[in-house]
């Protein structure tokens, strides 16, 4: 086989989000956030552990900036602290300091050649939003589309890609039906309202971005999670149905102009997490949702296997895991080749002009040698084989256009701490130094050359 490679065009990237990394968590007229309240409430983040100081990026910002530079990579996803900008999410004017420190980082990517891509919503909502109701109450959205609003009017001149909202499904069901994230609540019925809001702001705000950046590209990022069924008798395939439904369809379906499907609104009414309908939908709002954007990134790390056994009352059944050898440390199974169908079905089925993959990376902590090297080969490994599924999928149709690992460094891994490490560059969390890891190196090799080398069976 010939190594695969990729066009001009296609952008290598790496990405990290602003409570990840930044840390600075107090002073600079930064607001309290949900995750900052989240980390000081016990039994929710692992050690109680917190992003306070996190890679302490929002000091060594250019060091940063210089890192990212050395890996050869063609963009930087990175996300805007909501707090930073608006500290209680309704004030008039922004923080100037808030808008200062974005401004360097751009100002400092784009001399040093590197594209930014914004994403506004990484989960760091301002705990005075959440206190007002939060993303279940409607009036958040007016609150997001004013962040958008501040947010492009400033770097639109030198932004030209944003993501108006990272993973619904994690802010909505994990905060809000299960309560493993920020804001911790436990309701099915309140995450639902949740993901409508959610949707309709990125709907509401994408038209702002554009008027603020005309030349820019718009999208939103969905983590995506294939199902297969274990067996294949009815039940398990009713089982994968209602999983591909409630994880990837609830999303996918509205952006696309499908409204909420059908099969899920029944099944919600039938579990009575939904009255006859759904409340929250009002006039318009399926419209606004399915606004036209110009890309969808899809984050993608592994694909679950559905087995019918009801687990808990928020899901009605199970995932089956596969042997342990093919897991990382977060024991998300390996699994390219569900990479590869994904990207074809979203091209055949939803038909986006343009795909990301925004996100795509493993935990692995495998520490420093003797000489202070960083063989993580299973890590490089994992994303050799995750790009050659992209490259297939490309030989198929889907127009992918770019590939940001997941992550530029170690960092807060939410409710895991700093145990999980998905850094192409290790943190050292005692002197904060970092070093790349043998992942980084390869991949700095496959960005320059944009050719993927064939792998060693
Ligand atoms: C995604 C998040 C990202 C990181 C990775 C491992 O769900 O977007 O912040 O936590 O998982």
């Amino acid at each position: 086989m010939n190594p695969r490679t990729f066009p001009p065009s296609f952008a290598f990237g790496v990405a990290t989000s602003s409570y990840q990394i930044e840390g600075a968590s107090f002073g600079e007229g930064r607001g309290t956030s949900i995750w900052d309240t989240f980390c000081r409430t016990p039994g929710k983040v692992a050690n109680m552990e917190n992003g306070d100081v996190a890679c302490d990026h929002y000091n060594r910002w250019s060091e940063d900036l210089d890192l990212i530079q050395s890996l050869g990579v063609d963009a930087y996803r990175f996300s805007i602290a909501w707090p930073r900008i608006l500290p209680t999410g309704t004030e008039a004017t922004a923080n100037a300091d808030g808008l200062a420190f974005y401004d360097r980082i751009v100002d400092g990517l784009l001399e040093r050649g590197i594209t930014p891509w914004v994403t506004l919503y990484h989960w760091d909502l301002p705990q005075a939003l959440e206190d007002a109701g939060g993303w279940p109450d409607r009036r958040i959205v007016d609150r997001f589309v004013q962040f958008a609003d501040v947010m492009s009017r400033h770097l639109g001149d030198r932004v030209k890609h944003w993501i108006t909202h990272n993973e619904p499904w994690v802010v909505c069901h994990l905060g809000y039906a299960v309560g493993e994230h920020a804001p911790g609540i436990k309701d099915t019925r309140t995450s639902l309202a949740a993901a409508h809001h959610v949707l309709l702001s990125h709907g509401a705000a994408v038209p702002v971005i554009r008027a603020n950046a005309p030349d820019a590209r718009v999208g939103i990022t969905l983590n995506l999670c294939p199902a297969d069924p274990a067996s294949d008798s009815a039940a398990d395939r009713d089982a994968t149905r209602y999983f591909d439904g409630f994880f990837n369809r609830w999303y996918l379906d509205p952006l696309y102009g499908r409204g909420y499907p059908t099969d899920m609104v029944r099944d919600y009414v039938n579990r009575g997490d939904l009255p006859e309908d759904h409340p929250e939908v009002l006039d318009g709002d399926l419209e606004t949702i399915a606004v036209e954007t110009d890309f969808l990134g899809i984050n993608y790390y592994s694909r679950a296997v559905i087995r019918d056994e009801p687990a808990d009352d928020n899901l009605p059944q199970t995932e089956f895991q596969a042997p342990k050898e093919e897991h990382t440390e977060m024991g998300w199974e390996v699994h390219p080749q569900s990479l590869e169908k994904l990207l074809v079905r979203l091209h055949t089925e939803y038909g986006p002009d343009a795909l990301y993959i925004t996100e795509n990376g493993a935990s692995y902590s495998t520490p420093p040698d003797a000489e202070g090297r960083i063989r993580d080969a299973r890590r490089q490994d994992y994303l050799h084989t995750h790009l050659e599924a992209v490259h297939n999928a490309i030989d198929s149709g889907a127009p992918v256009e770019g590939y940001f690992a997941w992550s530029l460094m170690d960092n807060f891994e939410w409710a895991f701490g700093y145990v999980q490490r998905f850094g192409l560059v290790w943190v050292d969390y005692d002197t904060l130094d970092r070093t790349p890891k043998d992942s980084a190196l390869w991949y700095r090799d496959v960005a320059q050359s944009r050719r993927l080398p064939v792998r060693n069976p």
